[in-house]
């Protein structure tokens, strides 16, 4: 990977920028030409996100790891199915809205199939009730991925399988939040499924450069009722 001479600061003022933008296109473009440096931007600011999302996965998950179908949504360049993959996992299917994403993702060579969709604009484009896991990190807030996408990710998932979701829980996206917790709610009243696990407070990203400071973020476990 080629080294960059961007700052933190540069790399925090670009997140805040696509954080700041409210239409999805918009987001998905600017991924599209972040993809590149996206890695060693994130890393630059100690993203766990996609750790917080495969340990929690990981711990409340009781089936065969082997044989299990993974959905990885907004799956970016992969990092996620590289964590679950350590764990034990083997069969992944990634989705986002970026092509220049999508692309990095291929490379890894972990994902069996890799499908372009802005979700919550156009329908999830796998079959209902095939995985055993859904997993989503970093890309739940506001102008990203819609909460409405909540109801298909329980949709395409197995009775009795998993649906992780993993976001940052900054002041921007406290209203996502509890839009979010209130479908959440919704839907374990109606019996679609049961909340095994939340994480709050896990420190989702350095808010400065020393690391003093970490933005925090939350992670739901879900596992869909077997009817
Ligand atoms: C911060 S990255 C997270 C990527 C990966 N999950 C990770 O944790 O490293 C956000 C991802 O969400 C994707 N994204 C944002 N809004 C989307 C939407 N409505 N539909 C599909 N993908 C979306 C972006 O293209 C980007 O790849």
């Amino acid at each position: 990977m080629a080294a960059s001479n961007k700052t933190f600061d540069d790399v925090k003022k670009t997140l805040l920028s696509v954080n700041n933008l409210t239409k999805a296109r918009d987001i998905i473009e600017f991924y599209n030409t972040w993809a590149e440096s996206y890695d060693q931007d994130f890393e630059s600011l100690d993203y766990h996100g996609p750790r917080h999302v495969a340990n929690c996965l990981s711990s409340g998950f009781l089936g065969d790891r082997e044989t299990a179908r993974v959905l990885d949504l907004a799956c970016g360049t992969g990092a996620v199915a590289e964590l679950l993959k350590s764990m034990g996992f083997k069969q992944f299917v990634g989705v986002d809205g970026s092509k220049n994403m999508l692309d990095l993702a291929a490379k890894i060579g972990l994902y069996q199939d890799l499908k372009e969709c802005m979700l919550g604009y156009e329908p999830l484009p796998v079959q209902a009730g095939w995985f055993d896991v859904v997993v989503i990190a970093g890309a739940m807030a506001p102008g990203y991925v819609p909460v409405s996408v909540v109801r298909e990710m329980c949709e395409v998932t197995k009775p009795g399988g998993y649906v992780c979701m993993g976001m940052r829980a900054s002041c921007d996206n406290l209203e996502y939040i509890v839009e979010l917790e209130q479908e959440l709610n919704l839907m374990e009243e109606a019996r679609l499924w049961d909340r095994v696990e939340v994480k709050e407070k896990v420190s989702w990203l350095k808010d400065d450069k020393e690391g003093g400071r970490y933005i925090p973020g939350v992670v739901y476990l879900y596992r869909k009722a077997l009817q």
